[in-house]
């Protein structure tokens, strides 16, 4: 099979349409398309598409207890997977078409130590330790959903933009199943070490711009239509498919509770827009009742969607959202020559290409959206790492924007809170060591002039010289 590139291509006629497509997001378009077209974007209207599904034709659970199979044996892969083992709510592909890899094997984790730094009650605060995927992040959760589609459309060749850990990503599936070439794009620069390596490691066609995420992110939509190369960055809408098992991990992990909040990082938005779906599609079917709210939080220097939806007041609106609005935010940032800028380089963006769909996720959870600070990030980090497993930078924005909202008083310090902890800890090394260091002379060069003015909850080395007495005073020292 090839994969459909045709731009002209028609849109399927609704009354032929199987029981999964894709839907054009847009209330005035819904242009619908079937599964095996390659598509970034509507061809009627250029609006992002969903992936749907005639739940009436198909076979879903009545409880949301049952969502879950039984077996979780690494013989059986498809129920071994924490994505596929859901796959009665992402039925797009016939199950000898999956590709998975174990992935999703993550774990929900009662966070009071964390939970008292962000001004929460204990048990309240429950942290989604996404970094623990095969390749390091969330993204192996889309990341499969992707693969699996372009095999089912027979795709030899894969392409993203990344700011790291997408890329790793796909890097490695491309190395475990030998399936398709990997073709990475990265700002020259802005990647953490820990994701670079690995696209250097697991074989994929690394191709550093000269430029920034935005800029990559722009040139590989141009090469993957140029050239025919499956796209896998979350404009695809498998992908998301994918990353809305988080939330039922999520609910898993709660013994199928809804929590209160979710609070996730907001960078290109994919996740924020499949949670929102995976909710909205759950409630549909009856499997839960009520919605949580979500919190999206924004890297000060990238801070794009918070610009928009708390200070310019940018909705939804049915689907019907100004995007006039979204336009003259950009022709502003360009005049002003303003890029993304923050140590959280996983979410260095200032045009996210899922803002729409982030806004109905928005509308759909009651959501709100919030900044914070490289140094509150940082501190952040810091707790979460000495209260847990930890975490990359962009992932503890999510401590720290809970820790703002519980200040503020949205979130109650009772409420049940989930932080997606969404990339491992060493996947940037060199923010935490800086952090922690000793050496000024190595904080000034990393942090300061992002604005980190102190490490508050740096954890020093203690340097010692090879002598036996001296490292028993150190360790009599600092060492209870
Ligand atoms: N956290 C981490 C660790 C990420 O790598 C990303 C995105 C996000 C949060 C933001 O998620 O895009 O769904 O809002 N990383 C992408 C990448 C952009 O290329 O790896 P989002």
């Amino acid at each position: 099979m090839v994969a459909h590139l045709d731009s002209s291509r028609p849109a399927v006629a609704d009354a032929t349409r199987s029981a999964v497509y894709q839907q054009c997001i847009s209330p005035d378009c819904g242009a619908t398309y079937e599964i095996h077209d390659v598509r970034i974007a509507c061809a009627r209207c250029g609006r992002l598409l969903d992936v749907r599904y005639d739940w009436d034709r198909l076979p879903v659970p009545d409880r949301v207890e049952s969502l879950a199979s039984a077996s979780r044996l690494p013989t059986q892969p498809l129920d071994f997977s924490g994505v596929w083992r859901f796959r009665r709510l992402l039925p797009f592909a016939a199950e000898e078409q999956i590709v998975t890899v174990g992935e999703g094997q993550t774990i929900l984790q009662r966070a009071d130590r964390v939970g008292r730094y962000a001004g929460m009650q204990p048990g309240s605060l429950w942290l989604q330790y996404e970094g623990l995927n095969p390749s390091g992040s969330f993204k192996d959760n889309g990341m499969s959903a992707a693969m699996t589609h372009a095999r089912l459309v027979g795709a030899r060749r894969a392409a993203c933009a990344s700011t790291g850990n997408t890329s790793a990503s796909l890097a490695m599936y491309c190395a475990v199943t030998q399936r398709m070439k990997a073709i990475i794009f990265v700002g020259s620069g802005k990647i953490a070490y820990g994701k670079l390596s690995q696209a250097l490691a697991y074989g994929a066609l690394t191709v550093q711009i000269a430029g920034d995420f935005d800029d990559a992110m722009q040139r590989v939509r141009e090469v993957a239509e140029r050239l025919g190369i499956y796209l896998v960055n979350s404009v695809n809408p498998f992908r998301l498919e994918g990353q809305k098992t988080i939330m039922y991990r999520v609910l898993e992990g709660l013994g199928w509770q809804v929590p209160d909040w979710i609070v996730v990082p907001g960078g290109n938005l994919g996740n924020a827009s499949a949670f929102g779906k995976a909710f909205l599609e759950l409630r549909a079917l009856g499997l839960i009742d009520r919605i949580p709210r979500l919190a999206v939080i924004n890297a000060a220097g990238a801070n794009t969607l918070y610009e928009l939806y708390e200070r310019r007041g940018l909705r939804w609106c049915g689907g019907r959202y100004d995007a006039s609005l979204v336009q003259r935010y950009y022709e502003e940032l360009d005049a002003r020559h303003r890029k993304a800028s923050t140590i959280a380089s996983a979410i260095e963006i200032n045009r996210p290409v899922n803002l729409p769909k982030c806004l109905r996720a928005l509308d759909a959870c009651e959501g709100v959206v919030r900044e914070v600070t490289d140094q509150d990030i940082l501190d952040a980090k810091a707790q979460v790492g000495a209260g847990g497993f930890g975490c990359e930078p962009a992932s503890a924005a999510t401590v720290a924007g809970l820790r703002l909202l519980q200040l503020e008083g949205v979130i109650d310090s009772a409420a049940r809170v989930v932080c997606i902890l969404t990339g491992h800890l060493l996947k940037d090394p060199t923010a935490t060591v800086a952090y922690h260091s000793a050496d000024q002379d190595l904080f000034n060069r990393t942090l300061r002039h992002r604005g980190v003015a102190r490490a508050s909850y740096a954890n020093r080395a203690v340097a010692v010289s090879n002598d036996l007495d001296e490292i028993t005073r150190a360790i009599q020292l600092y060492g209870s």
